[in-house]
């Protein structure tokens, strides 16, 4: 008989509390950074949370990592809802953050708080988080009113790339870096528990995050902020269409798939694989049987 090979597991660590919005606010306090990653579905949600991540982001970034659109703008709230309860099967403790995206929240405050509930009802998200500054406030604090935790997203927001005229750094004169702390006091006024800062400068984020009581989480915005988070595609060198300056490459997942791809097609093409290890026998009598009766 041949044997069912094990599935290699990712690294255990040991069982820990459900990481929570004040967790969150405990790490600030004591100076511990928070650690966020993107996943979008069931294997990777696993393997994040097993290895300790403190939360877990379905961004929207899954319409260009996943999906293969130019920009997040195509992604709807089916998309997300989808990706959010495989996420969910994955995860034990990591905090879980549903990113709404484009016009789920834009429209009117009441779709707003509407579409944020389905996250936590239908994607079983533990909180929401949504691009943009003071514009956003009312529908912030809306949602806030009803009992969901909401994470701000400050900078380069991709969802106003045409606006913002591609993706670029924010916050790099003085008056846009004014504006930029105004909505952060703002965001965090209107009741967020936590606030994104993408692509700003070091040194901006680190005034933010000093002057602010809610944690800050950085991408491309240093090492001043109060946690991380990188688009889990970008970090495992998955996604090579580009490569933001702020990404660092922890390996080459594309040319590590890429060679098990090529050798899987060279060795069934050369008749290597399957070979008996991974075949499934018959007792004898059996095929005897079958073979007396319909003939070999
Ligand atoms: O959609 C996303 O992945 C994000 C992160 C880059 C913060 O918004």
């Amino acid at each position: 008989m041949s044997t069912i090979p094990k599935i290699s597991t990712a690294p255990i660590i040991k069982a820990r509390s459900k990481i929570t919005t004040r967790s969150f606010q405990n790490k600030k306090q004591r100076g511990e950074p928070i650690t966020m990653l993107t996943a979008y579905d069931y294997p990777t949600s696993l393997i994040l949370d097993r290895s300790g991540i403190d939360s877990i982001l379905v961004g929207d970034s899954l319409g260009m990592v996943v999906l293969g659109y130019e920009n997040t703008l195509r992604v709807t709230m089916e998309d997300m809802l989808h990706h959010c309860r495989a996420v969910a099967r994955g995860a034990v403790y990591a905090l879980l953050i549903g990113d709404m995206p484009f016009m789920s929240y834009q429209v009117s405050v009441e779709e707003a708080v509407r579409n944020a509930g389905r996250f936590l009802q239908e994607g079983s998200m533990d909180a929401i988080k949504l691009e943009g500054g003071q514009e956003r406030s009312e529908a912030i604090r809306a949602i806030v009113t009803t009992g969901i935790p909401v994470m701000g997203h400050l900078g380069l927001t991709p969802q106003s790339v045409h606006q913002l005229g591609g993706f670029r750094a924010q916050g790099k004169t003085a008056a846009a870096a004014k504006q930029l702390y105004q909505d952060a006091l703002l965001l965090q006024e209107s009741g967020c528990f936590s606030l994104v800062l993408e692509s700003v400068p070091e040194r901006l984020a680190d005034l933010i995050s000093n002057r602010l009581d809610i944690p800050t989480i950085g991408i491309g915005a240093g090492s001043g902020c109060d946690g991380q988070v990188l688009v889990t595609h970008d970090l495992l060198g998955f996604f090579d269409r580009f490569t933001p300056r702020f990404v660092k490459k922890y390996t080459d997942f594309s040319a590590i798939m890429g060679e098990s791809v090529s050798g899987y097609i060279s060795e069934v093409e050369s008749g290597v694989f399957p070979s008996t290890e991974h075949s499934i026998d018959m007792p004898d009598e059996e095929w005897e049987l079958l073979i007396g009766q319909i003939g070999s």
